[in-house]
């Protein structure tokens, strides 16, 4: 007689999933029908404002963005089905980083096919063992698996996490780490630019004084800050007032305000970028972006430079997102980004409300846990340069209405 080999993977599955529908927590993944824009047409409800987006720009649907990206696929077809250092790399994956790197005013930029392989690229292949590489608390996930892997690939690496915004904490750690015998090597300093969830910013300066401070090195993915932020939109530091020169490194996507496809860089040394070019799994190991999307990124970054009137626009509906919320009844942080989140700690009440939102003809996404902690469930509003009056109005008269029926 046989004895039956325990099978676990789908019944667990299948309780995980159950416990979700009957908690409410379920996420639907919404069909879009047509470009990305002010408003988008889902599959069920038709036309709805659309307020989460990471479209800042409005680039996404720009006729020379999407010309662009077809001129790239006449060129040079689909791909060259190879990775880039055997037989993968186009002219337009050249002229894109010769771009990046212009935008940033840095040495040189590498791509990849997105800032979680940019963030799994960059601390596995600078960092060494002996190392520290300490983290905000808040950071991106694609940051914080980066470091693991890190950890686990380079071992005898030091990781660490520093308090929200910290900078005490920070300080704290950073001299217990200079009197630890086993950090031998480099101390790596690690922010968001402008934090995903929460919509607040890095402090750069402060955090660039304190990496100074015990000679350690600042990366910045500025996924979210990269076309907002600062008077021509390149980015956190530029709010700051700072030269991109005084961050060692940045990180950064291609799937936001730079056009919104796909995509993610590193830009810093060109020391540092051949190093990546030479020992970077995911640039050793997986396929370049497509043409098409390199080329499409490459007019979003041109129509970025030519137009810097579109990052004032972005900024006044920002600053008019933020009082409408406030004026419907709800608390937002104040923060010059367009991460506006309202915090309702309970993620099947953020699911229902964005539900709601979305009968109301607003399409908001209601954010629970894993993607926040538990019990910090939160609608995270977002708003683009596409958005004309009538689109924030709308979003306004619908979160009143959700006011009146969410207490
Ligand atoms: C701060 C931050 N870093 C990295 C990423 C990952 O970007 P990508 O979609 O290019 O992988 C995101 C995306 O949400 C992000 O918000």
């Amino acid at each position: 007689m046989t004895t039956a080999v325990a099978r676990p993977f789908e019944s667990r599955t299948q309780q995980i999933l159950t416990s979700l529908k009957e908690s409410g927590q379920l996420k639907h993944l919404q069909t879009i029908e047509g470009p990305m824009g002010a408003t988008v047409r889902l599959r069920g409800y038709g036309e709805v404002a659309c307020f989460c987006s990471n479209n800042y720009l409005g680039l996404a649907d720009h006729p020379e963005v999407v010309e662009a990206g077809i001129e790239g696929l006449r060129r040079y077809g689909a791909g060259t089905a190879s990775v880039r250092f055997i037989c993968g790399t186009f002219e337009c994956h050249e002229t894109l980083e010769a771009r990046i790197a212009e935008l940033y005013g840095c040495e040189a930029a590498y791509t990849f096919t997105s800032c979680w392989n940019a963030n799994e690229a960059i601390f596995p292949t600078l960092c060494e063992p002996g190392d520290l590489v300490i983290s905000d608390e808040l950071n991106h996930a694609s940051i914080i698996d980066g470091i693991r892997l890190a950890a686990v690939i380079k071992k005898g690496l030091h990781k660490g996490v520093y308090r929200h915004s910290d900078l005490g904490d920070l300080r704290a750690k950073l001299a217990a780490a200079r009197a630890n015998p086993e950090v031998t090597g480099a101390i790596w300093v690690v922010t968001d630019g402008v934090f995903s969830m929460e919509g607040d910013i890095g402090d750069l300066p402060g955090l660039r004084a304190v990496c100074d401070e015990f000679g350690a090195y600042l990366v910045v993915d500025d996924s979210h800050g990269t076309g907002v932020m600062g008077r021509t939109g390149r980015g956190t530091h530029e709010h700051w007032g700072m030269d991109a020169t005084k961050v060692d490194y940045f990180t950064g996507t291609l799937g936001k305000s730079l056009g919104g496809a796909a995509g993610g860089y590193v830009v810093g040394s060109r020391k540092a970028i051949d190093l990546l070019i030479q020992r970077g799994r995911p640039t050793l190991f997986s396929n370049a972006l497509p043409a098409t999307v390199a080329c499409s990124a490459q007019k979003a970054i041109e129509v970025l430079m030519r137009e810097p009137q579109r990052v004032q626009r972005l900024r006044d509906n920002v600053a008019y997102a933020r009082t409408t919320i406030r004026e419907a009844g709800f608390d937002v942080l104040e923060s010059p980004t367009a991460i506006c989140p309202i915090i309702v700690h309970d993620t099947a009440k953020a699911i229902a409300m964005s539900r709601r939102l979305l009968e109301l003809g607003v399409f908001v996404i209601g954010f629970g846990y894993p993607v926040v902690p538990e019990g910090h469930a939160r609608l995270r509003c977002q708003v683009s340069a596409a958005h004309g009056k009538e689109h924030l109005d709308a979003f306004g008269a619908a979160l009143r209405q959700l006011r009146k029926e969410f207490k």
